[in-house]
């Protein structure tokens, strides 16, 4: 539970250890002033806490606790883990990760550990086990953060060992492994677990399926020390104080899937960028694949509150826009909205990315709007936290797939599993129909209508669920290369697995024909981008759009066999909408406001309709029958409403007794 005190949570990561003491007075001043009632504490702090081996100074922690808990703050507190101090890898060099030239990662940023070292793990469990017997009953402590967006490869030896013993686990024998990898290709059988390596730098391409398994090595090898310090943490406060770990969004390295599982509260980080045009959208699809991965309820870990560091060129967020993000966060399922950081660093790396409070201090823009935030959230609280967002799509995405179709000597480099994913979602976002994400072996029953993008590695249990989805009913769209694996990156004759040609209504594909980033291919009524194909369709197919000129001239884009739809291109963005939009109104899908002006959403989560205007012009829309309270300014409206730029309402049916804490808790 994120909330339990049906309050939503808001705050930020603050790294006081950064500052003299005397400012933490100012600090929690300005935390009330703003509404704060959580922090993250220790994020960055294993250096202060262990200044030597087995060293420990925790009475600044001590003291910060206090003062937290006496002003009614929450503390996240996290395990420190993920930046070791310089004198692990001075005193253990082999903590120390290499890169797959065998460069050793060294300390002066942070996140050099090799996950699979026993002795960087040994460290980690001590100074965890020291946190959590020590602060696991103050009463400040609501969530365990493990650790800080766990991201790092390592090819060295340490973790060539733990990638054998993997592989062993996986495979039980070289025979079934050599099997697996296929090595009778470029005579790469490995005749003893010594010739078994890490995919380190090579001559030419790699063997893919050893790059696959490698993937899923290094996922399972960081959810390891993940696991290892959540059962610290659980050991001592077990049951009572949830578990989390944050996710960089949209994250290659790690199979969130398995990952969520493992988490009581799923947390993540997402930074639009406030120049793209699509940022909004961006930010939903993020929000919608962490409450996918939650199952319900999540929390945004971090946000920007201004520009970031880590862009070429870094913009602020013009007045509104963080506020508008922020509610968006909580439309889409986010039942805590918090940011990286509280006080803008003077020193260090991160000195130019922006803070709660920031280098302008409280005068500034950017906290006067951070304050407005934390007035207007607690009006949500009691209706909103606990309740689901609703979603009649579902879009289906997998890292195995991702991993598996991510790499080089394939048909086209041009063709990312991530930049389709988001193609699609965009146009869902913008047909104004919202969507949950859901992995390909999920029950899909609750759907009306699965939306597969892209998925190139498809195993036979997900093969099966799609099929027994379709023949129960259900509306499938799919696009191009899916399908086209199996588990062990091994291809499916026929140029995509039979059955799901079957589904679709494919009977033959001869050919791709993948697309230059300027070209374009012609297909009646728009035109296809990335990529084409050349196939024929079954006799019970429908061919809904065909390709006009070129090589494939009359041949089937776009084809369907019931309520199964096979897209062999990537529509330019307004067809691509118009076509899901059309399937999707077929499966009976309606949007939750009927006519939305363009650039504004609609989110309905538990009984509160959001209106987000991502737009830079005042909206106007108009209402589902009835009266609508805006909880956010307590304004009655019947027919419409109006949105002010990067405006929010909040609407929940006014007179009939919903939404004055009515809610529909899960
Ligand atoms: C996150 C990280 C934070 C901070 C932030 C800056 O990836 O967890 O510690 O670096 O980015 O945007």
């Amino acid at each position: 539970m994120i909330t339990p005190d049906g309050r939503i949570l808001f705050g930020g990561d603050y790294n006081p250890e950064q500052w003299p003491e005397e400012v933490w007075a100012d600090d929690v001043r300005l935390m009330k002033a703003a509404g704060v009632n959580s922090v993250t504490l220790g994020v960055f702090s294993w250096a202060k806490l262990e200044p030597r081996p087995g060293a420990r100074d925790f009475g600044w922690l001590d003291r910060l606790m206090d003062l937290m808990h006496e002003h009614g703050i929450g503390v996240v507190l996290a395990t420190p883990t993920a930046s070791p101090p310089p004198w692990l890898g001075r005193l253990h060099p082999e903590t120390l990760p290499r890169d797959e030239h065998g460069q050793i990662v060294w300390w002066g940023a942070r996140q050099q550990f090799s996950h699979s070292s026993l002795v960087y793990r040994r460290y980690a469990a001590a100074i965890t086990e020291d946190l959590a017997v020590r602060y696991g009953h103050h009463p400040a402590l609501r969530m365990w953060h493990i650790n800080n967006e766990y991201c790092t490869f390592d090819y060295g030896d340490e973790a060539a060992r733990a990638f054998r013993v993997w592989l062993r686990e996986r495979y039980g024998c070289l025979d079934a492994l050599n099997e697996a990898w296929g090595t009778a290709f470029w005579s790469q059988r490995v005749d003893c677990w010594d010739e078994v390596i890490p995919p380190r730098r090579a001559q030419y391409l790699k063997n893919p399926t050893q790059l696959l398994d490698f993937r899923r090595f290094t996922s399972d090898a960081l959810m390891e020390c993940y696991l290892a310090e959540r059962d610290l943490v659980r050991r001592h406060t077990p049951g009572v104080i949830p578990v989390t770990t944050n996710f960089m969004p949209l994250w290659i390295g790690q199979d969130a899937w398995a990952w969520s599982a493992q988490e009581d509260v799923v947390s993540v980080d997402s930074y639009p960028d406030p120049r793209d045009p699509l940022g909004g959208q961006y930010n939903a699809m993020i929000a919608d694949l962490t409450r996918g991965q939650a199952g319900g309820p999540w929390l945004l870990m971090e946000q920007a509150a201004g520009p970031v560091n880590f862009r070429g060129v870094n913009h602020p967020k013009p007045p509104g826009l963080g506020r508008l993000w922020t509610f968006q966060a909580v439309a889409h399922g986010a039942d805590g909205v918090c940011y990286f950081q509280w006080r803008q660093s003077r020193q260090g790396a991160e000195k130019f990315h922006s803070g709660m409070v920031g280098h302008a201090g409280e005068e500034g823009r950017t906290f006067q709007e951070i304050k407005r935030i934390g007035r207007e959230l607690p009006a949500l609280g009691g209706t909103v936290p606990g309740t689901h967002t609703s979603a009649d799509i579902a879009v289906l995405h997998d890292w195995h797939s991702w991993w598996a179709s991510g790499q080089d000597g394939r048909p086209s480099s041009l063709v990312r599993h991530e930049d389709v994913l988001r193609s699609w979602h965009r146009a869902l976002w913008e047909a104004k129909l919202p969507v949950d994400f859901a992995h390909p072996e999920h029950d899909l029953a609750a759907y009306r209508m699965v939306a597969v993008p892209q998925l190139y590695l498809l195993t036979d249990a997900a093969l099966d669920n799609l099929v027994s989805y379709v023949r129960s009913g259900g509306t499938l769209v799919c696009g191009f290369f899916t399908g086209i694996v199996d588990g062990d990156d091994r291809i499916r004759p026929g140029g995509m697995d039979a059955r799901l040609r079957e589904l679709l209504g494919i009977r033959t594909v001869h050919e791709w024909w993948p697309l230059e980033a300027e070209d374009t291919v012609d297909c009646v009524r728009f035109r296809g981008t990335l990529w084409s194909e050349e196939l024929t369709a079954a006799e019970d197919a429908t061919v809904v759009t065909a390709y006009r000129g070129g090589e494939l001239d009359g041949l089937p884009a776009v084809l369907r066999r019931g309520s199964a739809w096979y897209l062999s291109t990537l529509p330019e963005p307004e067809a691509l909408s118009a076509l899901l939009a059309g399937a999707a109104a077929e499966a009976g899908v309606r949007p939750p406001v009927a006519e939305l002006p363009a650039g504004v959403e609609a989110v309905r989560r538990g009984t509160v309709l959001f209106l987000l205007n991502h737009g830079r012009r005042p909206a106007d829309v108009t209402l589902p029958t009835g009266t609508h309270r805006d909880l956010l300014t307590g304004e009655v409206a019947t027919d419409s409403v109006r949105l002010e730029r990067y405006g929010v309402a909040a609407l929940v049916p006014h007179g009939t007794g919903t939404g004055s804490g009515a809610a529909q808790h899960v």
